[in-house]
This record gives structure tokens, C-alpha cells and sequence, in this order.
């Protein structure tokens, strides 16, 4: 049994209203075209996805057959159709509108295809209540929606069967493949569908689908830090993890590395595990005149016996000097490294305004995100 899936892309998405072809409008990262071909593929590996698209259109996914699309769904199909390999005996057509149509859709469609030799379609339960209106928008009648199915795709049929469909009934007169398979005289059954199958038509589906795909922060927290140190009298600076023998040093407990302890308090109070001041004890040996690796190695222990870790820190340093820029590569691999999750490092100067400005020592701030340890 080979199996073959029509993914129709060539629309233009006007209702969605970007000015550019719905179908190759990235969510969460992926084109809508791209999540239809990735679905099918874990489904089947071995089925040929021939990819309906509009002129012109680049890029394209690879390893895919692709067919200039009509200026119809209906015309679109029937590109597709012309394009199939020859041992090709089922065929599903889909639209890349479904992006989020799963693997398990696919396959459950061409079991019953294969279980039934009819057509197949996804289909769901109408919830709201249905009517009949006229050309000025009144209600003129109550429909039954007991009797009412919402029909989505990939549908399904046998590939015979929906080509001599396609070859037999008028082009305009179906909106769908299900359509031009009834009436063409053959059956159509239903298999439940996907609520997650919806057709993204308008801006608020795009962003129902981005909801979907983009997994909720759950449980991330931010912290923030500050540290202010007065520039010593001797030459040797400690800063961003870094020693800068040419500019003085300064002065404060340990070596004074604003940066390194911003550093450690947005982590720390991410946690609201305090800060710095109270993880070294004033008098404890261990922090003597230690460098910014110590602390930010033992912060980032705590995070993590309270049950947290770093995604990752900004930091950045306010003063004259040094010019961080030839060394902020160096600066962000380090305390990267001791942090374990992405630092970023920037600088600014006060337009010489205040301590800072006036060159009296170096301040930095800090914002840590971190979140719960799987
Ligand atoms: N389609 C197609 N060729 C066309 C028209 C539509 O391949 N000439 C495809 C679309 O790319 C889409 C599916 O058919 O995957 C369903 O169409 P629809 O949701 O209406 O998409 P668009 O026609 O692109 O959107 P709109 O009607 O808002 O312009
Ligand atoms: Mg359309």
C-alpha cells in the first residue's frame, strides 16, 4: 500500500490579511506548510507529499513534489493530482491551513480508508446552535445541528476512485474533495476529527495556533540586582569575571566585581533566596578574597537545593572605564560557564553624571531568569 498526500498551500490568505500566502506564514518558528509536511512524514516516511503552492513561492520544505497551484482550491487539487507517483493506491488531501492537524490523523485516515475503500473525512460535533439567515442577516429558520457534521481534512480516499471523481464533475461547484467524491455518486464516511485541526482563516486563529505551540512559562521567575563598588588605590580590577591589570581595582569585600555580584543577587533573589550579603558570612574563610566564581558557582547551587535553575542573566556595567567591547566575548563565555544557562554582558557610561560619571567606581545591574528543575 502507497500512500500519497496532497498538501494544498497555494491559497492567499486574504481574510488572514498579512499579504503574503497563508501557507508559508511562520508559528512559533515553522511555516504552516512546513508543521503539515512534518506531520505527515511522521506518520508515513514513505508516503510522497506533493506541496500545492503559489508561483514563485520560495522557500520551499525539502524533499517534497512541488506543483504551481489554479486560482481555485478546486484547480489546486487537481494540479496536485497530475503530479502522483504511479504506485500510489491511497491519497489524502489536506490543507496547509490545518497546520496543527496531528501524525495520528493522518494515519487513523488511511486505516479507514483501507478498512472501507470509501472516502474519509475528519469530522466534529456542531456545537452552536445553527440558523438559516437571508441577504439582510434576519434568522429565518432553526436548523437541527444533530443532523450537522464540521468537516476538517486530511481526507482520505482511494486514489483511483477520487481521480475519476476529479475527471467527472464541473470544477466550481464543491468546496471540498469530500464534495466532488459525492457527487460523483461514491460514499464519504466520517472519523472523529481534532479540535486542534482547525482551519486557521483569521488573525485570532493564527494566534489560537501560536497559543497552542508556544508552551506557557510555567513557573519562571525574575530577579534583579545591584552592586556599587569605589575604585581602590592599587591597579589590578577584577570585573565581569575578568581581571584588567591596567585599571585600578575595587575596593570592597572579596574582589570587588560588581558585576559578578549583580550577578549573584538577581539570581539569588530570583529564588528570594536573599542576597549576597547574607550567602557569605562576613567571616567565613571560603569567600576571602574570592573571585566571582565562587560566589556565582555557590548561588547558583542554592537555585538549584531550592528547586530552581538559571534560563538565563543579563548584566550591565555603568562607568568610564575599561571599555568593555574588546572583551565582552570573553566576559560572557565566563560567567556563562559558571552560571550554566546564557549570560549577556553591556555597558554604558552616565554621560558623566553621578559617581559613576564622575569616575569614582563602577556600578552594574542584573536580571536573572530562572525556572523550576524539571
Ligand atoms: N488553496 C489552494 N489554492 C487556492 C486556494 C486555496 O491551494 N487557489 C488552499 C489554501 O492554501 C489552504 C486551503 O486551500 O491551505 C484552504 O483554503 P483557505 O483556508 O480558504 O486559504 P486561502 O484561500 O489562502 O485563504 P483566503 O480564502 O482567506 O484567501
Ligand atoms: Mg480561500
Amino acid at each position: 500500500m502507497t500512500t500519497a498526500v496532497i498538501i494544498v498551500a497555494a491559497g492567499s490568505g486574504t481574510r488572514l490579511g498579512l499579504n503574503r500566502p497563508k501557507a508559508f506564514i511562520e508559528v512559533a518558528g515553522l511555516t504552516l506548510a512546513q508543521r503539515s509536511v512534518d506531520a505527515v512524514r511522521e506518520a508515513d516516511p514513505h508516503a510522497q507529499i506533493v506541496l500545492v503552492v503559489p508561483a514563485g513561492q520560495s522557500p520551499l520544505p525539502a524533499g517534497v513534489t512541488v506543483v504551481t497551484g489554479g486560482a481555485t482550491r478546486h484547480e489546486s487539487v487537481a494540479a496536485g493530482l497530475s503530479a502522483l507517483n504511479t504506485d500510489v493506491d491511497t491519497l489524502l488531501v489536506h490543507d496547509a491551513a490545518r497546520a496543527l492537524a496531528s501524525a495520528n490523523l493522518f494515519t487513523r485516515v488511511v486505516e479507514h480508508v483501507h478498512a472501507t475503500g470509501a472516502g474519509v473525512v475528519p469530522s466534529l460535533p456542531v456545537s452552536d446552535a445553527i440558523k438559516r439567515v437571508d441577504v439582510h442577516g434576519a434568522v429565518t429558520e432553526s436548523v437541527d445541528r444533530s443532523v450537522l457534521a464540521a468537516v476538517q481534512t486530511p481526507q482520505g480516499f482511494p486514489r483511483a476512485d477520487l481521480e475519476a471523481a476529479y475527471a467527472s464533475v464541473r470544477a466550481d461547484d464543491h468546496n471540498d474533495d469530500a464534495a466532488v467524491f459525492i457527487a460523483s455518486g461514491r460514499t464519504v464516511h466520517t472519523i472523529p476529527g481534532e479540535a486542534n485541526a482547525f482551519k486557521i482563516t483569521t488573525l485570532s486563529d493564527l494566534e489560537r495556533a501560536q497559543a497552542l505551540l508556544v508552551p506557557v512559562n510555567r513557573g519562571h521567575r525574575i530577579g534583579s540586582g545591584t552592586d556599587v563598588h569605589a575604585f581602590g588605590s592599587r591597579r589590578g580590577l577584577w570585573l565581569a569575571g575578568l581581571q584588567w591589570p591596567e585599571e585600578l581595582e575595587l575596593a570592597g569585600h572579596s574582589d570587588g566585581d560588581s558585576a559578578s555580584h549583580a550577578v549573584v543577587d538577581a539570581l539569588l533573589s530570583a529564588a528570594s533566596l536573599g542576597d549576597i550579603g547574607g550567602m557569605v558570612g562576613t567571616d567565613d574563610p571560603k569567600f576571602a578574597g574570592a573571585h566571582g566564581e565562587v560566589f556565582i558557582r555557590e548561588a547558583v547551587a542554592r537555585l538549584r537545593a531550592a528547586g530552581y535553575e538559571p534560563v538565563n542573566v543579563t548584566v550591565q556595567i555603568l562607568g568610564n572605564r575599561p571599555k568593555l567591547a574588546p572583551r565582552r566575548e570573553e566576559a560572557q563565555q565566563l560567567l556563562s560557564e559558571w552560571v550554566g544557562a546564557p549570560v549577556s554582558v553591556s555597558a554604558t557610561t552616565t554621560d558623566g553624571l553621578g559617581l559613576m560619571g564622575e569616575g569614582k567606581g563602577i556600578a552594574a545591574t542584573a536580571t536573572a531568569l530562572i525556572r523550576p528543575v524539571d
